[in-house]
């Protein structure tokens, strides 16, 4: 990544008037990414309609004279906006409206990531890293992904850091441990109810998180759901979906991907299966993962019981039904 090391950073944010995009710019602006001695350089892609309201977001954005922001750019063309970038955040997506099935969802997001990896296939920068974070997070990504064919497949990933984030919340809050006590948590598959968080593999303390908690039925019956249905929680709590806590999620992948993750730990990230515990080869699935320079390694070795196989396989086959619909509407 020695791109990062001279010249300021390229970022570029989709949906950047969006809510996450009003959290995400001001942390990414003021250094949470790379610290208070790299500059970043914004490039912020929204459609027509949405470009007055970024500007003042823009506007915002100067008035806090943020000493880490070397630039700023808006515009609507993804092939000028994503021009350079060493980082692209896909964030802005359709959200689903009254009425729409899933399939519509699969649809009218189908056309904005084709577009955004066909431009980001022909002037990104040669080193970029694309993060999805717009739902369906997961497809989105196999979308831009095949879109990008000059792109090396393993520089896009899919966000289910913010589930992480979440199990490690509530693991914290069950146990009194510490978020920093907690380790080696991971997020399998989609980023949807059915993704599934195992406390197998995690430590609390250096010791193994299932038996300090010793509670099979909480993990089962409590944690997985919470922490599976909590953006759905959120959405009935607040009148709208989770933001912030998106955005620090997306900052948090971000950066360990970049900087990489922190020794004797990992951090769950949806990337390109390669088969490793038996997931189909080729969906966009959550995985444990040690990250380098930009670069990332699946953890592997870990024993799967037949209670974590069942759930790791039904997350898996939702997302085959996900690739199945893009595939059938042409759009991989
Ligand atoms: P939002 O509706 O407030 O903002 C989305 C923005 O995207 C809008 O400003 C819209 O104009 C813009 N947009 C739409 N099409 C675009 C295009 N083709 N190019 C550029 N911009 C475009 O939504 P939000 O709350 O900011 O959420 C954004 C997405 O993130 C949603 O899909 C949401 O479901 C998802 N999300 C994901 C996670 C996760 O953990 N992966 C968590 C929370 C939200
Ligand atoms: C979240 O996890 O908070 C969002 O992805 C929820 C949603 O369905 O938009």
């Amino acid at each position: 990544m020695s791109h990062h090391l001279s010249g300021p950073l390229k970022v570029a944010v989709t949906g950047a008037a969006g809510q996450i995009g009003y959290s995400l710019l001001f942390r990414l602006a003021s250094g949470a990414l790379l610290g208070p001695d790299r500059p970043v350089e914004l490039r912020l892609l929204e459609i027509e309609p949405a470009l007055k309201a970024l500007e003042g977001v823009v506007m915002e954005l100067d008035d806090c004279a943020f000493p880490t922001l070397a630039g700023v750019e808006i515009g609507a063309d993804p092939e000028k906006i994503f021009d350079g970038v060493n980082l692209a955040l896909l964030v802005g997506a359709r959200p689903r409206g009254p009425g729409m099935e899933r399939g519509d969802l699969l649809e009218a997001n189908g056309a904005i990531f084709t577009a955004q990896g066909k431009a980001l296939n022909s002037v990104a920068a040669d080193d970029v890293r694309v993060g999805v974070t717009g739902n369906p997070a997961n497809t989105n990504a196999l979308i831009a992904m095949t879109n990008a064919p000059d792109i090396p497949a393993e520089r896009f990933s899919a966000l289910t850091r913010l589930d992480h984030n979440r199990a490690i919340s509530q693991l914290s809050a069950k146990t009194d441990a510490a978020v920093t006590e907690i380790k080696k948590m991971t997020i399998w598959g989609n980023h949807s109810a059915t993704q599934y968080p195992d406390v197998f593999h995690a430590e609390i303390g250096g010791r193994n998180a299932a038996e300090v908690v010793d509670d099979q039925a909480w993990i089962e019956n409590d944690f997985i759901p919470t922490v599976a249905k909590r953006g759905a929680a959120i959405i009935e709590a607040r009148g709208s979906s989770s933001a912030a806590s998106a955005a620090s999620a997306t900052i948090d992948a971000a950066r360990d991907w970049l900087l990489g993750s922190a020794a004797n730990d990992w951090v769950s990230m949806a990337v390109k299966s390669d088969g490793s515990y038996g997931v189909p080869e080729g969906i966009i699935y959550s995985f444990p993962v040690t990250t380098h320079e930009g670069n990332w390694e699946i953890v592997q070795g870990l024993e799967i019981d037949d209670f974590s196989r069942g759930r790791m396989d039904a997350t898996a086959a939702e997302l085959e039904d996900e690739r199945q619909a893009v595939t059938e509407l042409g759009l991989i």
